[in-house]
């Protein structure tokens, strides 16, 4: 079959380089890819977000899939404009109706409340309703989760200390530091604990599939200190999340989730992320993303032992049925090459050295871009997802810390302490 591919980043760079593995699959385009997915398939100069070109582009070119990388183009309603128009594609991917768990916060927790899923106590709030959020604000304890109800480019979460600073930030939220993402702020119940990414795989009747369980690693610096950015590495599997906390997850978010929206009349046929909180042991849901995580992915595919396009074929008809998806018993890790600067400004265009003598890990480009000549260069504050598959942690971690000491351009930077957390548990 022929597939076409959204996204640009290092998520659809480990996406892309799993289907290039399956029988199944004849043509991959990605659109517009990147500097390194192009191994992968054939770039295309197509905006995910431009519904007519995309629908252009797999009309001329035979495509019989279309798989989405990021949330922007789910929220926006891809899955309808093709369900509408091409009854005959299949898309990998949520509803608009679907999409609205991560697309809007407080449609999430009320789908989390409806159904029974354990998450953090909240309330919901507009300019209107200012009076009343610093009045919710006293009834918490410190510190006090602020978020956006719509997509803030994964900015719109605030955690603030103080009370008043709260207060403060709510009504500067409602009064649109955001823009229209911040129109209706949730604020909720501060939670501790570590957190994880699962991720489903579901037909949207009933069926689903776990892939493997990461974590990743926010901040750009040690220690988990300093700001947040896309994410700077990602680890696979999760001690933690073991088979007595996995259960708990099946049992009381995965399975409350796949069967609530098949119960709300939801079609959700596609990938679900769960960003989960361990606390004391018990699995709590911090968010919803409809998409696979980014850098999570670039572990999560070095894992993956079955044909990812036969379990994306089938969930886009409907029908997991009894396919299954083998989880690799190794250790996956990825460390994040990015900018220096990242996540505040940086400079593009650098040209990236030494790719092509690693051969100890899997190298999925992310803000790259080729130059006329063909050489690597920098176009992103995140660059390139450098992946191992290892016996342990620590010796895929040795695998990856090894092949960016072959790599190098002007300003990279990379965390050495991606993992180190999970090594004395
Ligand atoms: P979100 O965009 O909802 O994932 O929030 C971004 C980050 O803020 C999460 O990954 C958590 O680290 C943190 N966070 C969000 N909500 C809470 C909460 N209720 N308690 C503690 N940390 C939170
Ligand atoms: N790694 C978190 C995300 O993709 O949102």
């Amino acid at each position: 079959m022929n597939i076409l591919l959204l996204g640009s980043g290092g998520r659809e760079s480990a996406l892309a380089w799993k289907m290039r593995q399956s029988n199944l699959l004849d043509k991959l385009y990605i659109a517009p890819g990147n500097g390194g997915t192009g191994a992968y398939g054939e770039n295309v100069a197509v905006n995910p977000l431009d519904f007519e070109a995309v629908d252009a582009f797999a009309t001329a070119h035979g495509v019989d899939m279309i798989v989405v990388g990021n949330e922007d183009p789910l929220v926006a309603g891809i899955y309808d404009y093709f369900a509408e128009r091409r009854p005959g594609m299949l898309v990998v991917g949520p509803s608009k109706a679907g999409a609205q768990l991560e697309g809007s916060k407080d449609f999430a927790k009320r789908f989390m409340m409806s159904h029974g899923i354990p998450t953090a106590r909240y309330r919901s709030f507009t300019a209107a309703t200012a009076d009343d959020g610093c009045a919710f604000i006293d009834e918490l304890a410190a510190p006090y989760v602020l978020k956006a109800d719509g997509l803030a480019a994964g900015k719109g979460v605030l955690i603030i200390e103080d009370k008043d600073e709260a207060k403060k930030a709510l009504r500067e939220m409602l009064g649109g530091m955001f823009g229209k993402s911040s129109a209706t702020v949730v604020v909720e119940e501060f939670l501790s604990g570590i957190e994880c990414s699962v991720f489903v795989l579901t037909d949207g009747n009933g069926g689903y599939r776990v892939l493997p369980v990461a974590k990743d690693y926010k901040r750009i610096g040690e220690g988990d200190t300093g700001l947040n950015t896309g994410g700077m590495g990602a680890v696979s599997p999760v001690p933690f999340a073991d088979a007595v906390f996995m259960e708990k997850v099946r049992e009381r978010i995965i399975e409350p989730t796949v069967n609530g929206l098949k119960a709300d009349g939801i079609t959700y046929r596609g990938f679900i992320f769960l960003g989960l909180i361990n606390v004391g042991g018990e699995p709590m849901v911090i968010e919803y993303n409809v998409r696979m995580g980014d850098p999570e992915t670039e572990a999560v595919m070095l894992r993956i032992d079955s044909d990812l396009v036969a379990l994306m074929k089938a969930a886009a008809e409907g029908a997991l049925g009894d396919m299954e998806l083998k989880q690799s018993p190794k250790t996956a890790v990825t460390v994040m090459a990015v900018s220096g600067g990242y996540p505040g400004d940086y400079e593009k265009g650098k040209k990236i050295s030494g790719i092509e003598d690693v051969a100890e890990s899997i190298m999925f480009h992310a803000g790259t871009k080729r130059d006329s000549d063909g050489s690597c260069l920098t176009s992103g504050g995140r660059v390139i997802a450098v992946s191992s598959l290892g016996d342990s942690i620590a010796d895929a971690l040795q695998r990856s810390y090894g092949s960016l000491s072959k790599i190098a351009f002007d300003g990279m930077y990379f965390r050495r302490d991606i993992g180190r957390d999970l090594m004395n548990l």
